[in-house]
C-alpha cells in the first residue's frame, strides 16, 4: 500500500491580487489529506473517500489529477487501483482543500508508476488540475500544498512563477496567538469569486489596479514583519489588507461585521482566501495578543475556531 499526504494552508495575505502578477504569502497547516493507493486486479480505478460526495466538485479533483497525471507522464491508463482518500481539511472555505487532494493524488501516482518523487513536476500536474477545476487559479495553494513551509509566491508569467520558501519559521510569540474562525462555507466556489474578481477589473482596471498594488506593499511589509518579529506591523498589515480584500467585494456582511467585533477587542482578521460574498465567507485568520478572547467570541457566537500549527511539511510519503 502507498500512502501520500498534503497539507492545507492558509493566505497570510495577497490572495486575489495573486491572481494578477502581485506576491502572496502562505503558509501550509497542520491539517492534512492522506491518499492511500492500493493496486487491485481489475484493471479499473476505485475512489472512495469519507469526506467528499460523489457528484460535487472536490470529487472531480480525485479524477482530474489521476488523468492530468497520466496524460503528463504519457503513461496509458492500464492500471487497476483502489484510491482512498481521508482528508482533515475542511472543505469550500478558503484552506486549500481541492490542492491538497490534488498534490497527495499526485504524489501517491508518482510512487505507485514508479516515478522518481519529483515536487516540481507534482506541483505542475497540480496546477494544471486546479485549472481545470477553477478556471483561473494562481498556482499558490498547489505550491504550498507542495513545499509546504511559509510560502513567498509570484506568478510572473504562466510558465514562470517564483515559489521560494521563506528561510525562517514564525517566532513563537506570533505564531501562537493566531486563530482560524470558521465563518461558514461560503455559497460561491473560489472559481466564482476569482471570476468576479476578474469582472470588477476588467470594469474598473485603475482603480483595482491601485489596491492590488496597495496590497503588494502591505505583503513586503508584512514579510519584514514575520520575519523581525514584529507584532504591531503584523496586526496592521492584516488590519489593512483585509480593507482592501472588502473593496474588491470578496467580505460578505456577516464576516465584515465579526472582523470589526474581533477589532473592538483589540484583535485583527481577514477573509483568507477566495472570502464569499453573498453569505458567509470561509475561514478567517485572525490574530489577538490573547487568543483566548477570540476563541470565547467564536464560542458565543457558535462558530468553530481552530487554533493551528504555521509552516508544516509539504507533500510526503507517509508509508
Ligand atoms: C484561493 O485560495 C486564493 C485565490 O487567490 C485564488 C488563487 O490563488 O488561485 C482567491
Amino acid at each position: 500500500m502507498i500512502k501520500v499526504s498534503a497539507p492545507g494552508k492558509i493566505h497570510f495575505l495577497g490572495e486575489h491580487a495573486i491572481v494578477f502578477g502581485k506576491p502572496a504569502i502562505l503558509a501550509a497547516i497542520n491539517l492534512r489529506c492522506v491518499v492511500s493507493l492500493n493496486p487491485n486486479k481489475t484493471g479499473k480505478i476505485k475512489t472512495f473517500s469519507r469526506q467528499l460526495v460523489k457528484g460535487k466538485e472536490r470529487f472531480d479533483a480525485i479524477d482530474i489529477a489521476v488523468s492530468e497525471t497520466f496524460k503528463f507522464l504519457k503513461k496509458p491508463k492500464a492500471l487497476g487501483f483502489n484510491l482512498q482518500l481521508d482528508s482533515k481539511i475542511p472543505v469550500g472555505c478558503g484552506l486549500g482543500s481541492s490542492a491538497a487532494v490534488s498534490v497527495s493524488v499526485i504524489g501517491a501516482l508518482f510512487l505507485l508508476l514508479g516515478e522518481k518523487f519529483d515536487k516540481k513536476k507534482i506541483n505542475q500536474i497540480a496546477y494544471l488540475t486546479e485549472q481545470k477545476i477553477h478556471g483561473f487559479p494562481s498556482g499558490g495553494d498547489n505550491s504550498t500544498a507542495t513545499y509546504g513551509g511559509l510560502v513567498w509566491y509570484r506568478k510572473e508569467a504562466e510558465d514562470l512563477k517564483i515559489i521560494e520558501p521563506l528561510p525562517f519559521l514564525l517566532a513563537k510569540n506570533l505564531a501562537r496567538n493566531f486563530v482560524l474562525i470558521d465563518t461558514g462555507r461560503p455559497k460561491e466556489t473560489t472559481g466564482e469569486m476569482v471570476a468576479g474578481v476578474r469582472k470588477l477589473f476588467g470594469k474598473r482596471p485603475q482603480w483595482t489596479e491601485k489596491i492590488f498594488n496597495d496590497q503588494e506593499k502591505l505583503v513586503k511589509k508584512l514579510l519584514s514583519a514575520l520575519k523581525e518579529n514584529n507584532e504591531r506591523l503584523v496586526m496592521e498589515t492584516i488590519r489593512l489588507g483585509e480593507r482592501n480584500l472588502e473593496k474588491i467585494g470578496v467580505v460578505g456582511n456577516f464576516s465584515h461585521d465579526l472582523i470589526r467585533q474581533v477589532e473592538s477587542l483589540g484583535g485583527v482578521a481577514k477573509i483568507c482566501g477566495a472570502g464569499g460574498d453573498k453569505d458567509r465567507s470561509g475561514i478567517l485568520l485572525a490574530y489577538h495578543v490573547k487568543p483566548e478572547l477570540l476563541v470565547a467570541l467564536t464560542k458565543k457566537l457558535n462558530l468553530n475556531s481552530y487554533v493551528v500549527a504555521l509552516g508544516e511539511e509539504g507533500v510526503r510519503q507517509d508509508g
